[in-house]
């Protein structure tokens, strides 16, 4: 390297934030030292660092929350998890607009949505801080009458959380408050694009003061996520993201015997029936597909519409696409923001240029914007692509991206069976006036969740998952609870007498 390549190499670096990981209390490096970049996908620029952490590291903070759980934690009442966690959702609140600029930085996401998903986190906090003493057991009037026999629901232990870079702490919400109300400890393993919100994060952890162990964070990329997976001492594995990397999830936690829950991709279609008003159905296409650039798991990236009004909504489709205002993520006049980093673009190109070669026809979008002030970032037009069959690859395999798929019907009947007919079952809209139509097709279609005459709407007490090759189990709400909890059944003997000891009692 010529002196002036290293000068450069350390301004560079200086002007780059550094985090650490924090395992145990503490505040660390990898133990080789490693560290790995993460790039502002606006400029194409690294603007932080993270450790990457190997199999020694994943171990030690499993080994830490182990520990934690037969430490101060452990003793601790469900009232007294309940307050730490309500000191918790009170030291987000006055950082929540930081946390929202991290993480758009990080992923790109617009700020206007970053800010909305942050300032409600400390409600989610607050959901699960007070339902923790509102665990119960039962008490079992079982048939062997000398026996008084109850239940308790205890945590379940370890938990590893896996998490995407689309929402890294509005997901990371769901899974930890719910597991820390339960009394479980926990190991974070955010997306190798998306670390430093979650790092950040863990600082108002160590504020609150919950004891060392309870929560801790690793950051690496695949390879780190699977050592985390593997590790003995995990007892549940949670995580969100793709289908195909749930597959290796689940069977590196088989290995091991632990729970998982998965909340992984969809195909969701978003359903226009020819009574709908058709202005509010619109408004929801646009927020299904085109809001958070078409990078999430409930996108409605299957545009379902009666063929009597097909061309009247992609008409207007096609009028309000373009005029969404593409910027700097950071600028709360933006609405679509770039695509979180450059593979995720080049797999977004991908399936446009596929879609066209299977039949499709480009309505509007199918490239990367002209601004010359986009050119940096890992922008994509907003897509439309009509004439599409169900069968083709574009309406079936998830896109993540803002490209919409414009499928046609004629029937109710054929509304259900296209809608139906995806490996995946997360989402679906359907819009119509019709009250008993409304409520027969939501019933009918495979999904876990299903929006009439709305779109992209989700709160942290109802509950929240997939059918079919979307995922397993469900978050937020109650059942979100359950996810972190074991049963354990107790039997007391109150006579006193002896009994056969060769028979099952
Ligand atoms: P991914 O599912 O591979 O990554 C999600 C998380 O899993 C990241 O933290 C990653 O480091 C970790 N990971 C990767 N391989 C692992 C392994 N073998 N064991 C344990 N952890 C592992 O998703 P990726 O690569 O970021 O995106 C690929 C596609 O996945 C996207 O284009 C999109 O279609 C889909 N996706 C869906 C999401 C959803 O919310 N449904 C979120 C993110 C991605
Ligand atoms: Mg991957």
């Amino acid at each position: 390297m010529t002196e002036n390549v290293v000068a450069i190499a350390d301004r560079r670096n200086s002007e780059l934030q550094h985090r650490k990981m924090y395992i145990d209390g503490n505040w660390v490096d990898a133990i080789s030292g490693e560290v790995f970049e993460t790039i502002n996908p606006y400029n194409g620029q690294a603007w932080a660092t993270a450790p990457l952490a190997g199999p020694a590291d994943v171990k030690k903070a499993v080994d830490a929350a182990r520990r934690a759980l037969s430490g101060p934690w452990g003793s601790m009442s469900a009232a007294q998890r309940g307050v730490l966690i309500r000191r918790l959702a009170a030291l987000i609140e006055p950082h929540a607009d930081e946390l929202a600029r991290i993480e758009t930085t990080d992923n790109g996401k617009v700020i206007r949505e970053t800010r909305g998903q942050m300032a409600g986190l400390p409600a989610t906090y607050e959901f699960f801080a007070g339902a923790a003493d509102k665990i119960f057991g039962d008490t079992i009037s079982a048939p062997q009458t000398n026996f008084f026999t109850y239940t308790r629901r205890e945590p379940i232990g370890v938990v590893a959380a896996i998490l995407p870079w689309n929402s890294p702490l509005f997901l990371l919400a769901s899974k930890l408050a719910p597991a820390l109300a339960a009394g479980c400890t926990f190991v974070a393993k955010p997306a190798e694009q998306t670390p430093s919100s979650t790092l950040e994060f863990a600082k108002l952890i160590d504020e609150a003061g919950f004891p060392p162990g309870v929560f801790n964070v690793v950051t690496g990329a695949g390879d780190t996520g699977a050592a985390l997976t593997a590790e003995p001492g995990v007892d549940k594995v949670t995580f969100t993201g793709s289908t195909a990397t749930g597959i290796a999830v689940m069977k590196s936690a088989a290995d091991h015997i632990a729970e998982v829950t998965l909340e992984l991709g969809g195909k969701s279609p978003n359903i226009i029936f020819p009574d709908a008003d058709i202005d509010a159905a619109v408004n929801g296409v646009m927020a299904g597909i085109f809001a958070a650039t078409g990078q999430t798991c409930i996108a409605g990236s299957r545009l379902l519409v009666h063929e009597s009004i097909r061309d009247a909504v992609v008409e207007r489709l096609a009028q309000r696409a373009p005029q969404i205002k593409m910027g700097d993520p950071l600028d709360i006049e933006t609405e679509m923001g770039p695509i979180a980093f450059a593979e995720q673009l080049e797999k977004v190109r991908f399936y446009v240029d596929l879609g066209v070669s299977e039949g499709a026809t480009v309505v509007c979008g199918g490239e990367r914007p002209q601004d010359t002030d986009l050119a940096d970032g890992y922008f994509f037009q907003p897509t439309i692509l009509s004439g599409v069959d169900n069968s083709m690859r574009v309406a079936r395999e998830e896109i993540f991206g803002p490209v919409l798929s414009v499928i046609t019907f004629t029937s109710e009947e054929e509304a259900v069976q296209i809608g139906n007919d995806t490996t995946y079952g997360l989402a679906a809209a359907v819009w119509t006036k019709d009250v008993q139509r409304a409520h027969r097709v939501a019933h009918r279609l495979n999904a876990g969740t299903i929006w009439i005459n709305s779109y992209r709407v989700l709160a942290n007490n109802v509950p929240y998952g997939g059918f079919g090759q979307s995922g397993i189990g469900r978050e937020n709400g109650i059942e979100g609870l359950d996810a972190y909890l074991q049963t354990k059944s107790i039997w007391v003997e109150l006579t006193g007498e002896s009994r056969d000891p060769f028979k099952l009692g």
